[in-house]
C-alpha cells in the first residue's frame, strides 16, 4: 500500500504573551511528529486530553502554520503551497469535527449546508444541489430531510450531515478530530460503521483522532499514540493493541477496563504516576519521565527516538531500546 500522506518532523510551539506583549514562553503542543498515512487506510490516533491530536490536524489542513517540518500529499509538499494551489489541496483534506452543531450553518437547510462548500467552490445551484443529494442519501438521510434546518436533527444525523459536508468537495483523506465523541454509545457505532462504508464507497484515507481507545482499536489500521506532543508509539493495530511496547500505551492498556482518556477514572494498576506536565514547560529528554515507573536518571538527558522494536512497529524509550526486562513484562 503506498502512502498517500507523509508528515515529517512537525512541531509547533504557540507563542505566550503577558499583558504588555512580552514573550511568556510557548507552549509546546507538537513536537516533532512524523508518520505515514496508507492509501485507503486508517490511522487512529490517540492520547490524553492536550496531548497535541487537533493541533496537528490543523497543522496537517494548514489551519495553523507550523514552525518546521513537512506534510507531503502524495509528494507535494502542502506547506510550500499557496494562493490556488493551497485552495485546490484544502479540497483533497476534509475535517469532520466534534460538534456538528457548531460546524453547520444553523440558518441554512440541511440540503444548502451539504451544497455550500460546492457553491464556494464556483458549482452552480442547481448542480451543487443534486451532488449534495447524492451525499446525504450515501450518509443514511432521507430526501424528506433536505428542506429541514439543523435544529431539527439529532446529533447523529446532524454528524451525518457534517459528514456529507466533508465528503461532497470528493476529498481522498477525511480527518475526524473526535467525531463521535459528543454521541450516545448506540449512536456512535452506528456513525463508525457509516465512516467505514463511506471509506470503501468512496475510496477514502482516514486519520481518526479520538481519546476513546475502544473506538481507535475499532476503526484503525494503525495506531499513533501521543503524549504531550510527541510520539512515543506507532505501528499496525494488533502489533500495537497486543503487544504495546512504550511504558505509556502499557498503562493506557491495563490501567482502565474502558478507556476514555477524557474520564479521569483512578486506574485499577497504578502505572502512571503524578499529573500531566504542563506543555509551556515539558520535562527534559524524554516528555513521558516523570510519570513513567521505569525512570532513570538518563531518561532526563536523552530524547528517546522513535526506534522500530517489530515490523513497523516503533517505539520511544530508551529502555525498551535496550531491551530491558521490566519494562518488557510490565
Ligand atoms: N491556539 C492556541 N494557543 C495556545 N495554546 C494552544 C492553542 N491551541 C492549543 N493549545 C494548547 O496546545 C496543547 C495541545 O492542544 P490540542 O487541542 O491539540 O490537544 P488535544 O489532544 O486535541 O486535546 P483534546 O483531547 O482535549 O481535544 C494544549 O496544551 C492546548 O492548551
Ligand atoms: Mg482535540
Amino acid at each position: 500500500m503506498e502512502h498517500i500522506l507523509e508528515v515529517a518532523d512537525v512541531s509547533k510551539t504557540f507563542p505566550l504573551r503577558g499583558m504588555f506583549g512580552q514573550s511568556k514562553g510557548g507552549v509546546s503542543a507538537v513536537n516533532g511528529v512524523s508518520f505515514t498515512l496508507k492509501s485507503q487506510g486508517t490511522l487512529g490516533i490517540v492520547g490524553e486530553s492536550g496531548c497535541g491530536k487537533s493541533t496537528l490536524a490543523r497543522l496537517i489542513m494548514r489551519l495553523i502554520e507550523p514552525d518546521q517540518g513537512q506534510v507531503r500529499y502524495k509528494n507535494e509538499d502542502l506547506l510550500k503551497l499557496g494562493g490556488s494551489d493551497l485552495k485546490k489541496m484544502r479540497k483533497r483534506i476534509q475535517m469532520v469535527f466534534q460538534n456538528p452543531y457548531s460546524s453547520l450553518n444553523p440558518k441554512l437547510t440541511i440540503l444548502d449546508n451539504v451544497a455550500f462548500p460546492l457553491w464556494a467552490n464556483g458549482t452552480g445551484r442547481a448542480a451543487a444541489s443534486t451532488q449534495a443529494y447524492r451525499y446525504l442519501d450515501a450518509v443514511g438521510l432521507p430526501k424528506s430531510y433536505a428542506a429541514k434546518y439543523p435544529h431539527h436533527l439529532s446529533g447523529g444525523q446532524r454528524q451525518r450531515v457534517a459528514i456529507a459536508r466533508a465528503l461532497v468537495l470528493e476529498p481522498d483523506i477525511v480527518i475526524a478530530d473526535e467525531a463521535v465523541s459528543a454521541l450516545d454509545k448506540s449512536v456512535q457505532a452506528q456513525v463508525l460503521n457509516l465512516f467505514q462504508d463511506l471509506k470503501k464507497e468512496f475510496d477514502l484515507s482516514l486519520i481518526f483522532i479520538s481519546h476513546d481507545l475502544h473506538v481507535v482499536e475499532y476503526m484503525s489500521d494503525d495506531v499513533m499514540v501521543m503524549y504531550l506532543g510527541g510520539v512515543v508509539e506507532k505501528g499496525p493495530k494488533e502489533e500495537v493493541f497486543a503487544n504495546p511496547r512504550h511504558p505509556y500505551t502499557q498503562a493506557l492498556l491495563k490501567s482502565v477496563p474502558s478507556v476514555d482518556l477524557a474520564v479521569r477514572k483512578a486506574p485499577e494498576t497504578v502505572l502512571l504516576k503524578g499529573d500531566l506536565p504542563s506543555p509551556l514547560n515539558p520535562p527534559s529528554g524524554c516528555r513521558f519521565r516523570t510519570r513513567c515507573m521505569f525512570t532513570e536518571a538518563r531518561c532526563a538527558q536523552n530524547v528517546p527516538a522513535l526506534v522500530e522494536v517489530g515490523e513497523g512497529h516503533h517505539a520511544a524509550c530508551l529502555l525498551v531500546h535496550e531491551g530491558m526486562a521490566a519494562v518488557q513484562n510490565l
